[in-house]
């Protein structure tokens, strides 16, 4: 059913609160994903159940790995690096998730039979061959040479190790080539821009692999020693720092509200959000810093903040914001000035078009924008923007980030706003208009 929310008024001040978000999704699907490999039993807490996850978790079930979902804990039985059994004419239908999709491809080797990988509307509209490329040169087959889902996978028990670079700074791209580096019998060594490091991290600090990670000028470079079993781990999931930036821009642009938020993820190939709204002086703190298995995690303490200034953003930050860019663009729009972006082409491809959609959003609102060369976005903003006609955001391919930035747009700047597809933000974050709701926000 395509449910629809509408929100006539401004959210009431809350004054101060404290909130915690959902577990972070790039994590858990990393924990999904690799535990499905490991030699026993592993456990993780604050798993993320949300719908890109849970289509993670069905397709590993059709591999033929046991999951165990609990109240307070999930349980993966894997077995080891080529224990997945299954029959033939499988299908994996990982929904909305291009994380999902491009790493369990990856992981599509030692198969007898050709395993279907689909998705769905979104999802089939999005770029494989960033994956198939590296994946082929693996020795993994692909039938016909498509480079949308669905797509036909199958490969060899061994695969080769390769030598990549990996210039998109694509963490899904990095990944795939991590994971299938596992199977292959020696090192595979990559070269990458820079993404979020999960993956590394997860390899070198909790499944304790051969890896090696250096810097090298303007790229990661990471070398895997493949065909080394591990042993099942556990694994506590922190806050998703992307479901969170939703809170700190709701909060910012209010008038007079102060709001932490617990125990999230900081990793610095995450923070941009954090680093780009306090160069446009939004002063979010940051404490209680703790690490795990190489993690960091800390609280957030925002505070309304209307004075914000523009910003002319240099394009090193924009990996570490890939997911945040929609909300940047909100925050652009009530700044004192001009604010200009570069080299955003990959938010193009992502679950809608969200260049596009964040053009279109503020020319709604009035806000006047323009489209500069390098697949760059210049934003004039007002400070004094209050939002006061109706608004209508449909046929966005139930993008779930498109969504929740239109509520926030709603509750922060005023107008009359119909939104569609309202339940797609359970794609990432299931929590997110329960909190709203506590917030006071309305939203049924
Ligand atoms: C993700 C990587 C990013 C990000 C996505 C999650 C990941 O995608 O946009 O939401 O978990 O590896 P790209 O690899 O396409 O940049």
């Amino acid at each position: 059913m395509n449910k629809v929310v509408l929100i006539k008024d401004k959210i009431r001040d809350f004054k101060k609160k404290s909130i915690s978000v959902d577990g972070d999704k790039s994590l858990s699907i990393r924990f999904v994903l690799l535990s499905s490999l490991s030699k026993g039993k592993s456990f993780a807490s604050n798993l993320l159940r949300s719908g890109d996850v849970d289509s993670a978790i069905n397709s590993i079930r059709k591999l033929g790995i046991k999951i165990k979902i609990k109240k307070d804990y999930c349980e993966v039985k894997g077995n080891g690096l080529f224990g997945f059994n299954f029959k033939k004419n499988l299908v994996l239908n990982l929904e909305n998730s291009g994380t999902s999709a491009r790493l369990i491809t990856s992981m599509l080797s030692n198969t007898n039979y050709w395993i279907k990988v689909t998705g769905d509307k979104s999802l089939k509209k999005r770029d494989m061959s960033r994956i198939i490329k590296p994946l082929k040169s693996f020795g993994i087959k692909f039938k016909d040479n498509r480079t949308k889902l669905p797509i036909l996978v199958k490969g060899p028990k061994l695969l080769k190790p390769i030598k990549y670079i990996e210039s998109l700074g694509s963490a899904q791209c990095k990944s795939a080539v991590m994971i299938a580096a596992l199977k292959a019998k020696g090192k595979t060594k990559l070269k990458c821009l820079p993404s979020r490091n999960h993956t590394e991290l997860m390899f070198k600090n909790v499944l304790k692999i051969p890896i090696k990670l250096k810097k090298e000028k303007n790229f990661d470079v990471i070398e895997i020693e493949g065909m080394n079993e591990f042993e099942g781990f556990n694994y506590k999931i922190p806050g998703d720092i992307s479901s969170a930036s939703f809170f700190i821009v709701l909060t910012l642009l209010s008038k007079k509200n102060r709001l932490t938020i617990k125990n999230v993820n900081i990793n610095p190939s995450r923070t941009g959000i954090i680093k780009i709204l306090n160069m446009m002086g939004a002063q979010i703190k940051i404490f209680n810093k703790k690490s795990y298995k190489g993690e960091p995690t800390a609280d957030l303490f925002i505070k309304s903040n209307k004075k914000l200034k523009a910003i002319n953003l240099n394009p090193k930050f924009n990996s570490s914001a890939i997911d945040e860019f929609l909300l940047i663009f909100l925050v652009a729009s009530v700044c004192n000035g001009t604010s200009t972006f570069k080299n955003l082409s990959e938010l193009n491809k992502k679950e809608s078009k969200r260049l596009n959609w964040g053009i279109k959003i503020l020319k709604m609102m009035n806000i006047k924008v323009k489209k500069i060369k390098n697949n760059g976005l210049r934003i004039w903003g007002n400070p004094n923007l209050e939002l006061k006609k109706s608004f209508e955001i449909k046929k966005f391919l139930k993008d779930h980030r498109v969504f929740m930035v239109s509520t926030i747009a709603a509750l922060a700047l005023g107008g009359k706003w119909k939104i569609y597809d309202a339940n797609c933000f359970k794609t990432s974050f299931p929590k997110y208009l329960k909190i709203l709701n506590s917030l006071g926000a309305k939203i049924k």
